[in-house]
């Protein structure tokens, strides 16, 4: 049992096998808040942030500019950016669920510098502010004597427009407690997205008034070789505004902290970064249009107020986070190590692929009832709210709050009800062109085995694990009729694929999941008190028919009666999580085993499993690690096989999108998709053992 830590023992090993290694982590996560605010930087080894230079979008679509700057006795060293100056050097980091630290070395005064973006699962409106903070304290020098410090920081106008093109306009504000920079693009763009990218954003780059803090606007140059050169910046305005890349504008603070000495640490220098849009979200169905804000609009009547209560929170939210950070480390560490490890690398990309909303029927009106969360399809599409995807988030989402998983139900299931959708089977999402959400009323059959189940497994499993069955009963004739689907179409799937694009016919993995659907469809029944047992007794027919097609004495076909076909059965994960008892233990321990035999069939250069044999060298950590909380305790070798493989595939210096949604297991080459919420597939394990 570890009780501290993984990635503080992790470090410790590393630094026995060298004195200067930081963890082995390609791409390594800063400001992860929102499906915008999303900022990473590459991990070269043995450096700080400073020699990387590449701070940048989560899709690597680009720089963002960022910088920080330390002056010990008067040199300057850079610890992030580009300025041609004297580097830090990182003498160690460490990743957590809710943070990123690294301490840097610029001459004799060691310091830590944390990109902490806090996790707020059950406060919707702090969880809400599109706001990270980044802070500098633990200094330390190897002499052991006072020396005199000063720190520098600044953003460049990248953070709101990848367009070199735009004119840029920005603003700094002084109030009584705090200083603030603000950028936004001077035309306001046709479109919010591009690449990925929001061009609709106002920046802010904030701290609290405190002795010794000056600011300035002005080209790069000016600001950072002002600082270097003296310490301190004139707090002046550049009133010249332009596009990025000319004379690039910086938007830059700094803080003289004096003499820093053993006995006298400052308090910690904090810098909140946000990236503000308003509105979050637009509706444009046939009968709705409706722009959504933050659901922070709610208790807060001006952005002023928003960043103040930000910066204000700072002391709070890093406490409430060190918990945070706490119980799920020492959960998973329970588990194991490589387990706490990805759990540290996804936990803020789960909550950074949601806005949670409220309308605003005209600005400055919100209707704080009416809350709706929207996901939006990260890495891979602009898709709102993409069902497979919330599936493989799910038992991350009820791990932290079954509310999560409510409101991003919510608006499915309210438009699929609605007159304007007319399918018998449950839509894959809400359309393709986040953050306009028009709906989908495709024709999309192929997808409705696949849709339905996990429509309703996760009514089921929200209502099972929450107490809460009110979705159940509002909408309890379209869950009906997706379970009547279900029960034609579940058990020999044949003109259906599955949202990995599998298209066989009489897929067990798919077909299973149908069948959880119509199981679940049961329990509500069973919930609401509707007594009608065709459900159940449906379900029993089914799953007895399931196992005589794809059960064998060997291991679960993937494809019934093709004895050479396997697959990561990560649909048998409900069946397990929500008691069902549909499944025997032996059939998992069957299943477990043949995974091993897999394992031991492939070279141990290999990053994992395939998902499946008919489409081998692609492999998923999401399904994976759903995977492997299908194992029983008893096989815990096994559980560790998976999760290790997903461990090294992610934890690689040089890997740039750690955790992918697909990539090669042969060779660990990313095949699609970054940042992803559907990585909250690997809170399964975390999820059987909570209550
Ligand atoms: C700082 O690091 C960068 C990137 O590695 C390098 O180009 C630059 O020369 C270094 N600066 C100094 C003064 O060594
Ligand atoms: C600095 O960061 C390291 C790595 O996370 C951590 O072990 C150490 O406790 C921190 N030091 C201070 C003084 O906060
Ligand atoms: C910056 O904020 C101030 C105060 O809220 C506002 O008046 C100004 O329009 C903003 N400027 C930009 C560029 O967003
Ligand atoms: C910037 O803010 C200052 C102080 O609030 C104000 O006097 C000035 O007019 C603002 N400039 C612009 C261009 O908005
Ligand atoms: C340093 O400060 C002095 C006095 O305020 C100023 O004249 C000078 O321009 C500054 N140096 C730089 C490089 O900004
Ligand atoms: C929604 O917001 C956009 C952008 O601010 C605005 O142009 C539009 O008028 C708003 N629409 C409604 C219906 O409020
Ligand atoms: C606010 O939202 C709730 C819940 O959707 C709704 O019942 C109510 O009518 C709305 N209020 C207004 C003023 O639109
Ligand atoms: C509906 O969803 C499918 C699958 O994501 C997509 O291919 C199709 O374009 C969507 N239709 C609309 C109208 O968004
Ligand atoms: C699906 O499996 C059933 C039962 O084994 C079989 O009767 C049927 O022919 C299969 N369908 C296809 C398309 O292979
Ligand atoms: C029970 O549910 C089935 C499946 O939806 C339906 O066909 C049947 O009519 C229901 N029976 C009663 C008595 O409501
Ligand atoms: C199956 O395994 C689970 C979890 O290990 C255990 O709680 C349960 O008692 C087992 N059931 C049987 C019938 O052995």
């Amino acid at each position: 049992m570890f009780s501290r830590p993984f990635l503080q023992i992790l470090l410790l090993c590393t630094q026995l096998a060298s004195a200067n290694s930081p963890i082995q982590l390609g791409f390594i996560p800063l400001a992860v808040k929102t499906p915008y605010l999303h900022a990473w930087v590459t991990n070269s080894h043995g450096s700080s942030p400073a020699q990387q230079m590449s701070q940048t979008f989560f899709n690597t679509n680009g720089p963002l500019g960022w910088s920080g700057m330390i002056r010990v006795d008067n040199q300057a060293f850079q610890w992030m950016g580009v300025f041609p100056i004297n580097n830090a050097t990182t003498v160690l980091n460490e990743v957590t669920p809710t943070k990123s630290v690294f301490r840097l070395q610029a001459g004799l005064m060691q310091f830590n510098v944390t990109f902490f973006t806090p996790i707020e699962p059950t406060d919707y409106v702090r969880q809400s502010i599109p706001f990270s903070y980044m802070f500098l304290d633990g200094f330390a020098a190897t002499d052991s004597q006072p020396h005199n410090i000063q720190i520098y920081t600044d953003i460049t106008a990248q953070w709101v427009t990848r367009d070199n093109t735009q004119v840029v306009m920005w603003n700094t504000t002084e109030t009584g407690t705090m200083v603030y920079h603000n950028v936004t693009r001077k035309t306001p763009p046709l479109t919010a997205n591009t690449n990925d990218f929001a061009e609709d954003s106002v920046v802010y780059y904030a701290m609290a008034k405190r002795p010794g803090l000056t600011w300035q606007t002005g080209p790069h140059v000016n600001c950072r070789g002002g600082f270097a050169a003296n310490g301190t910046l004139p707090n002046t305005r550049d009133v010249d505004f332009r596009r990025v890349t000319q004379n690039s504008p910086v938007f830059a603070f700094s803080v003289n902290l004096g003499a820093v000495s053993p006995d006298s640490q400052p308090d910690p220098v904090v810098v909140a970064l946000g990236l503000v849009r308003d509105p979050l979200v637009t509706f444009a169905t046939e009968s709705l249009t409706q722009n959504r804000s933050g659901y922070y609009w709610s208790a807060y009547t001006s952005i002023d107020q928003v960043v103040n209560a930000f910066i204000n929170d700072f002391s709070g939210a890093r406490e409430r986070n060190a918990g945070l950070d706490n119980k799920i480390l020492s959960a998973a560490s329970a588990i194991s190590n490589e387990y706490a490890g990805i759990l540290s690398l996804v936990t803020r990309q789960i909550f950074a692929a949601m806005d949670i909303t409220i309308p605003s029927a005209q600005p400055g009106q919100f209707n704080n009832s009416d809350v709706k969360i929207f996901m939006k399809d990260m890495g891979v599409s602009l898709r709102t709210n993409p069902v497979e995807v919330i599936y493989g988030a799910f038992p991350a989402l009820l791990y932290f709050n079954p509310s999560l998983a409510k409101d991003l139900l919510l608006p499915l299931l309210e438009f699929q009800s609605s007159f304007l959708y007319g399918n018998p089977y449950a839509a894959p999402d809400l359309g393709t062109k986040y953050p306009t959400i028009p709906g989908n009323t495709s024709n999309t059959h192929s997808l409705a085995v696949e849709s339905c189940g996990n429509m309703l497994i996760m009514a089921y499993a929200h209502a099972a694990k929450s107490g809460d069955g009110s979705l159940l009963s509002r909408y309890y004739t379209i869950l009906q009729g997706w379970a009547d689907f279900l029960v034609d179409n579940s058990l020999y799937p044949s003109d259906f694929v599955t949202a990995d694009g599998l298209n066989n016919a009489n897929m067990s993995n798919l077909a299973i999941k149908g069948i959880l659907g119509v199981y679940s469809m049961a329990k509500i029944n069973e919930a609401i008190k509707v007594s009608n047992n065709t459900f159940m007794d449906r379900t029993k027919q089914l799953i007895t028919d399931w196992k005589r097609f794809a059960v064998t004495n060997d291991h679960i076909d993937s494809v019934y009666g093709q004895s050479t076909s396997w697959g990561l059965m990560y649909n048998l994960f409900p069946a397990i999580w929500l008691n069902t008892g549909l499944i025997e233990n032996n059939t998992l321990t069957l299943q477990a085993g043949y995974y091993e035999k897999q394992f031991g069939n492939m070279p141990s250069s290999n990053f994992g499993l395939s998902l499946d044999s008919s489409r081998p060298g692609v492999a998923s950590p999401h399904w994976t690690l759903m995977t492997a909380a299908t194992i029983p305790d008893n096989l815990a070798t096994v559980r560790n096989q998976l999760i290790k493989s997903i461990y090294l595939e992610s934890f690689r210096l040089g890997v740039v999108f750690p955790l992918p949604v697909t990539y090669n297991p042969s060779t660990g080459i990313h095949i699609s998709g970054s940042g992803s919420a559907i990585q909250g597939a690997s809170f399964g394990m975390l999820a059987l053992r909570s209550v």
